[in-house]
């Protein structure tokens, strides 16, 4: 099996990379962060697995087009694409409410989040419908992409765009034998929540009610995602198609913070 990772230099893309070529797939490891997604898909070789490195700002059509032309020469075919990159609008501004949000950055985290992922599923088709091996799409959204959030004005938008453009594929790329899933995490130890959360005054406070609001009383590592996305692009999901899947600890099913049952 041959993965394009999209935003895989570090988070959960890069603990993706690393757990599906412990598994034996080929893996294009795919940023903007060249240096850091350079030594992520070193780190894998040093470690017995295959993997290079590819630049690609996914919100470039040509960009895109050539990772996945470079993708598919390299490794002989694409079988999986995890469209993982992701920008929130609080890492490239404070002005996210709608009175001070620009257009300028609605539009580029729309650009990235959910144009990025059409243009990477739009140049990885061919080379999917080609595959042999049960290729599927594997696309990134959030809970934000359900709920409200604060801010989350661009990236909520997005993120729910991302469930609706899912189906949509699945149904578009199920006479080529493509499966389209979605998975949407709730907080996750990545760069975008602790450098948010690292940033704030009152950091402890905010991570301790970050974590109450997931009933598994913890904020998810990148590897319980990386572990669905393998899953979903597994032979073992071959009758998951058109999904948008919560990975959140329990932080949708209800309303509250564990406080209330007795769990600081
Ligand atoms: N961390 C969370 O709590 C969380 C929750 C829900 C969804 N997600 C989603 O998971 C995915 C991975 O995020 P993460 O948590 O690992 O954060 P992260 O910031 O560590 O990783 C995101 C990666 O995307 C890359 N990227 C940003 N803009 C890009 C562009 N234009 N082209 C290519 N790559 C680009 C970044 O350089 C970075 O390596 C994102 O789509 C994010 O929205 C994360």
């Amino acid at each position: 099996m041959t993965f394009v990772i999209t935003g895989a230099a570090r988070g959960i893309g890069a603990s993706t990379a690393g757990l599906a070529a412990s598994r034996g797939a080929n893996v294009v490891v795919s940023d903007v962060l060249d240096d850091v997604g350079e030594a992520t898909a070193a780190a894998i070789r040093d470690a017995g697995g295959r993997a290079v490195y590819h630049h690609c700002d996914v919100s470039d059509a040509d960009q895109v087009r050539e990772l996945m032309a470079a993708a598919a020469g390299h490794f002989g075919g694409i079988d999986v694409l995890h469209n993982n990159a992701g920008v929130h609008e609080s890492m490239i501004t404070e002005d996210t409410s709608l009175a001070t949000m620009s257009e300028e950055t609605f539009d580029r985290i729309l650009a990235v989040n959910l144009k990025g992922a059409f243009l990477c599923a739009k140049y990885a088709h061919p080379h999917l419908k080609a595959s042999r091996r049960g290729p599927s799409i594997v696309n990134a959204g959030s809970i934000a992409g359900w709920i409200g959030t604060i801010p989350g004005i661009a990236y909520g938008s997005a993120k729910a765009g991302i469930g609706l453009l899912t189906k949509n594929l699945a149904v578009d790329l199920a006479p080529d034998g493509i499966r389209v899933n979605c998975y949407c995490p709730a907080a996750v130890a990545t760069s975008m929540v602790t450098d948010v959360v690292e940033a704030a005054p009152d950091s402890a406070a905010i991570m301790k009610t970050l974590v109450g609001t997931h009933l598994v009383h913890r904020i998810g590592e990148p590897i319980d995602v990386a572990r669905l996305v393998c899953f979903l692009a597994s032979e073992e999901a071959s009758f998951v198609n058109g999904v948008v899947w919560l990975i959140d600890g329990g932080s949708l099913a209800w309303r509250g913070t564990v406080d209330v049952l007795g769990m600081e």
